[in-house]
């Protein structure tokens, strides 16, 4: 069974991204054979800075590599460096209707945004299916705003099979995220990159400490009990504390003679001292460049080689051989 799925490389990673996405995809290695890639072209539909798009593409590749990922038990690598993708995009394309572009929420939402359209930012669910088509994968991890783009990657396997015959495209199955928890921002909405309320995985400590200290909160006095419900220190604190020390911080809520000020603390210190481990790998991994670069090559020779077993197949099936 074959499991792929693709991470943006958009700047700095938040901790929504890592308990919605990084450990998911961590947690979820040995389970079959996993293929993880950067999606650097992507990315273009939305940048067109060079020294950016580098740096974005190698931040997501330290980062995900301190946060665990071995590479022993996947294939990780750069979208880019298989280009064969394209041609199986374009394939694709020659059977995907407009309106099922039209149709999907992402690519309108970008351009209500504000993002001025290009072909590629429309085109973007074509590439998509053949990210995940390329290397014949059978399940998909994602979360819910990507399950179109899969619906749309389902019916093209479904046109070209049935031009073409019905073993040209293995057809796969989202696996769509529900059980992990929304993580709140800083401020209770949803932590996104888009609203400005977002705690960073490695981010200095000072700074990052100093965000959680704002977090804010009602007027209880230290002696009062305080509510436990809604509370975003709670909520945060869950994600890192161990389950005595979280029952601990519920009953000092209800007890009151706890100010939130403590709250905070203990939550900045559990934060801080859960990503320790990773944020030291990380360290190792930016001073030593060579070794993300292996893991990245090792990862593109692999995915290659079933790249061009897939895209023979589907040149011959389609009468380009
Ligand atoms: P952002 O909302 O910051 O732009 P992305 O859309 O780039 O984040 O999300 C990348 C991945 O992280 C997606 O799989 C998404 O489901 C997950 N994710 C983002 N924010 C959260 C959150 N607050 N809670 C849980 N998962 C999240
Ligand atoms: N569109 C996905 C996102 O925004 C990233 C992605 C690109 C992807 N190609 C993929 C995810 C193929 C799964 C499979 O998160």
């Amino acid at each position: 069974m074959r499991i792929l799925t693709g991470l943006q490389p958009s700047g700095k990673l938040h901790i929504g991204n890592y308990f919605g996405a990084i450990k998911p995809a961590i947690d979820a290695q040995g389970e079959g054979d996993g293929y993880y890639f950067i999606a650097d072209y992507h990315a273009m539909t939305t940048t067109h800075d060079p020294a950016a798009l580098r740096e974005n593409v190698r931040g997501v590749a330290i980062d995900f590599l301190a946060c665990g990922f071995a590479p022993s038990k996947g294939v990780f690598f750069k979208q880019s460096a298989v280009p064969e993708v394209n041609e199986l995009a374009w394939i694709l394309s020659t059977v995907c209707p407009m309106g099922l572009l039209e149709r999907c929420h992402s690519y309108k939402d970008k351009v209500a945004k504000g993002i001025s359209a290009n072909h590629a930012l429309f085109a973007y669910p074509a590439l998509m299916a053949a990210d995940i088509l390329l290397y014949d994968s059978n399940i998909v991890p994602v979360g819910e705003d990507q399950k179109q783009h899969l619906e749309v990657t389902r019916d093209l396997v479904g046109k070209i099979n049935d031009l073409y015959g019905e073993n040209t495209l293995v057809m796969p199955e989202a696996r769509i995220r529900t059980d992990v928890a929304k993580v709140p921002g800083l401020d209770g909405e949803k932590m996104s990159k888009s609203y400005n309320n977002t705690l960073p995985i490695f981010g200095d400590e000072k700074p990052s400490k100093k965000l959680i200290m704002r977090i804010q909160t009602d007027s209880a006095a230290v002696e009062d009990p305080k509510p436990t419900e809604n509370s975003i220190i709670l909520a945060l604190y869950q994600l890192f504390a161990s389950g005595e020390e979280y029952q601990q911080m519920i009953t000092d809520y209800q007890n009151g003679g706890c100010g939130y000020g403590d709250f905070k603390k203990r939550l900045a210190e559990a934060y801080w001292d859960y990503f320790a481990p990773m944020r030291s790998r990380r360290e190792e991994l930016i001073n030593n460049p060579d070794e993300v670069d292996q893991v990245l090559n090792a990862g593109a020779n692999k995915a290659r080689k079933e790249a061009t077993k897939v895209l023979d197949r589907v040149r011959k099936a389609v009468g380009l051989a």
